[in-house]
């Protein structure tokens, strides 16, 4: 910010971590959700020879497709390549990835399917620590590398459904039919978040996001018992162990009293709700993150200078503000539109 009176020199590391903890930064860093994926044609080449869970578990080639967004769009930071639904297989969940998205073949929707489940420990050497230690090995010390899980709720919901859902009927039923059922398989897969987080930050996961993004189909009057004091749960577990925590939650907006009790360190928002307003309805976290929305990805590189001028218009450059898409960047996206957008960020963001 203006205030600053000398020039401030940061290594990309300092950088992120800094605009998350609200502390100086000399511009506002970027990085996408989603972004190391299948709108990279270098992503696709990879990911022909792997099926998509053999792909997270293979260290090599998951570093690989990590850092491809760093050199081709210039992304302030890597997120690990891997999948929100790896660590359910610990806690015993047959999981699939269709042509449709995550399948799990064991639905659980009673008490009988859950103690019928064979589980494991997250293991200390499951892939995902040898695939942060080879990014960090590629990108040395001073860039940033996010780790990630899924909210237990968002965990959940895909567990009980089986596969995404348009209606969520299993789920939403079951609260209401059987929410010991509910409790139960939070404690089981809160479990496994938490640790499958405990040996990414070890293996030097300098922040790391939690996708809440099927929270919102919960009654706010629920959110409470059902989504947030697991992961509060977690977010207090990791607190102290160095990393920062992101919260993501798609749909945030009416659920914001709720989300300022979790303890985050930053809350990334999608696009339906304005920076400042989020900011005046949030105390606690130090910064904020998000919130383009990703189709504007779709249109062209003056569309989308123009997009990231009015949020900066709105929430101007300052300590505390991580830019990112309000979800994940859409598959059809140009290349050209991601280098844009980053490329739109480091010109206007500086502080
Ligand atoms: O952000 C990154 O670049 C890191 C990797 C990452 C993936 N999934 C890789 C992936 C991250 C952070 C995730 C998180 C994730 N996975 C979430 C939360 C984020 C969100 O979008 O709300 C969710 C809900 C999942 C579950 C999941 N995995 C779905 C619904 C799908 C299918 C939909 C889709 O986009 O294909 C996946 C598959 C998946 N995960 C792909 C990638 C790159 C596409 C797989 C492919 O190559 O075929």
């Amino acid at each position: 910010m203006s205030q600053l009176a000398s020039p401030i020199t940061l290594t990309a590391r300092e950088r992120l971590l800094n605009a998350l903890l609200g502390r100086p930064v000399d511009r506002v860093p970027v990085w996408l959700m989603r972004q190391a994926g299948r709108y990279l044609p270098e992503y696709q080449a990879v990911r022909k020879n792997y099926d998509f869970l053999q792909l997270c578990k293979t260290p090599s080639a998951a570093a690989e497709v990590s850092i491809q967004p760093i050199e081709i769009i210039g992304s302030d930071a890597v997120i690990i390549f891997n999948d929100i639904m790896l660590p359910l297989e610990a806690a015993g969940a047959d999981v699939e990835f269709t042509e449709k998205g995550p399948r799990i073949n064991n639905p659980v929707r009673s008490f009988e399917a859950l103690s019928a489940l064979r589980s494991t420990p997250i293991r200390e050497d499951e892939p995902i620590v040898r695939t942060i230690q080879t990014v960090r090995e590629r990108v040395g010390p001073d860039f940033p590398v996010l780790g990630f899980i899924g909210a237990p709720w968002t965990l959940a919901t895909y567990w009980v459904e089986g596969a995404g859902s348009r209606n969520f009927e299993r789920i939403l039923g079951l609260r209401w039919s059987n929410p010991e059922v509910l409790d139960a398989l939070l404690e089981i897969v809160t479990q496994v978040a938490l640790d499958y987080l405990r040996i990414q930050i070890a293996a030097g996961a300098n922040a790391v996001q939690i996708f809440d993004t099927w929270g919102s189909i919960l009654r706010d009057a629920d959110y409470e018992r059902f989504s947030a004091r697991w992961t509060r749960r977690i977010i207090e577990s990791v607190r102290g162990m160095g990393a920062p925590v992101i919260f993501y939650m798609n749909g945030s907006a009416p659920y914001l009293p709720t989300l300022d009790t979790l303890g985050a360190d930053c809350v990334s928002m999608d696009w339906r709700v304005s920076l400042s307003a989020a900011r005046a309805a949030l105390k606690t976290p130090a910064s904020l993150q998000g919130n383009l929305d990703p189709l504007t990805l779709y249109s062209n590189p003056e569309a989308i200078d123009a997009a990231v001028a009015d949020i900066f218009r709105d929430f101007p450059p300052r300590p505390g503000h991580v830019f990112n898409l309000g979800h994940g960047i859409l598959q059809h996206t140009p290349v050209r539109n991601a280098q844009s957008l980053v490329e739109a960020v480091k010109r206007h963001g500086a502080c």
